[in-house]
């Protein structure tokens, strides 16, 4: 498989704050990429030199095999950026801001006219196109910004934390926009601080903290390589003395607690815990009343990594 973006020991310093520590990793064409850390990880800092908006302390990088620092002028039209923080004139139309950044882009005439109606169309916001930009929620302005940074058919895009401070609606366009244009071949570069969503889009997941990656695989290849999970059960009186006994010899389960009238279980595989409790429940015919297993994710993950929550 080809790699669109190669990183080699990628460092930026600003002034005594070493934001990016010497990162190194690869992006597959046609993959959706994701970053997922807390704030101040890095990873606006690293989208901002993958898009050559800043200039590497030391190490390298190169998108379509081109280096960033030696032919910038060039990489560029293969990167589309959409950034953190709004970039869009208020007073403008939707319509009037995309001619306006499609000219920056070197779009003109009927090229411009198709790929703005074209990225409108994809963000679901045409009939709002004649409308000024400040009259929109929070959430369109992020799709206005996503269709902004599509109009000159960029090869791999970078979105900076897209989801932040959107409604459910625009979030879900969002979503079903960033599946579409990844099944039509477009690479994606998505930074995130919630697991959730690294965990239904991305392919692969760095994670990264303090500026250095600390992990780096699928969604559930990271869920899989720690131990963990609990099961909570319910059963009917008289038969939860006898189902302790016999689960607490079980190789999978690490330890049973009563709590509120139900027995927490933690084990090492919630999954493969759970099939050796039920069967001991069916012999033992203890009728289950409740049922609830909690699988490690990628928050588990980052939790067990680095003792921190991937948010406050
Ligand atoms: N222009 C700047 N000047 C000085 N320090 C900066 C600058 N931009 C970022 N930093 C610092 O670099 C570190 C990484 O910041 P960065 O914005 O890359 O993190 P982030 O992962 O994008 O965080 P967030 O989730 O809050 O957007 C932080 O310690 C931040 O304070
Ligand atoms: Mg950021």
């Amino acid at each position: 498989m080809t790699n669109i973006v190669e990183v080699k020991d990628l460092v930026k310093k600003y002034g005594d704050n070493v934001a990016v520590k010497g990162i190194s990793f690869a992006i597959r064409q046609g993959e959706i990429f994701g970053l997922l850390g807390p704030n101040g990880a890095g990873k606006t800092t690293t989208i901002s030199l993958l898009s050559c908006l800043l200039t590497p302390t030391s190490g390298s990088a190169s998108v379509v095999g081109l280096d960033l620092v030696k032919r910038t002028r060039e990489v560029k039209k293969y990167i589309g950026l959409v950034p953190q923080d709004l970039a869009l004139y208020p007073t403008l139309s939707a319509r009037d801001n995309l001619n306006f950044f499609g000219r920056v882009y070197g779009l003109s005439g009927k090229a411009l006219n198709e790929r703005v109606d074209w990225t409108l169309e994809l963000v679901g916001l045409t009939d709002r196109a004649k409308d000024a930009v400040e009259t929109f929620s929070g959430g369109m302005k992020r799709r206005i910004n996503i269709a902004a940074g599509l109009l000159h058919k960029p090869d791999i895009l970078f979105l900076d934390e897209p989801t932040v401070g959107v409604d459910p609606q625009s979030r879900n366009y969002i979503f079903d926009n960033v599946e579409r244009l990844n099944r039509e071949g477009l690479t994606i570069l998505y930074t995130t601080h919630y697991m959730e969503e690294a965990e239904r889009l991305c392919h692969r997941v760095a994670i990264i903290d303090m500026g250095q990656i600390i992990a780096l695989d699928s969604p559930k290849a990271l869920t899989e390589s720690i131990s963990g999970g609990m099961i909570h059960i319910g059963l009917v009186n008289g038969k939860a003395d006898a189902l302790v006994e016999r689960a607490c010899k079980l190789s999978m389960i690490k330890d049973i607690r009563r709590v509120d009238g139900k027995l927490e279980i933690q084990t090492h595989r919630a999954q493969q815990a759970l099939i050796d409790v039920l069967e001991i429940a069916n012999q033992l015919d203890a009728k289950v009343t409740s049922l609830q297993v909690f699988e490690p994710n990628l928050e588990t993950v980052f939790l067990r990594l680095t003792g921190k929550r991937l948010r406050d």
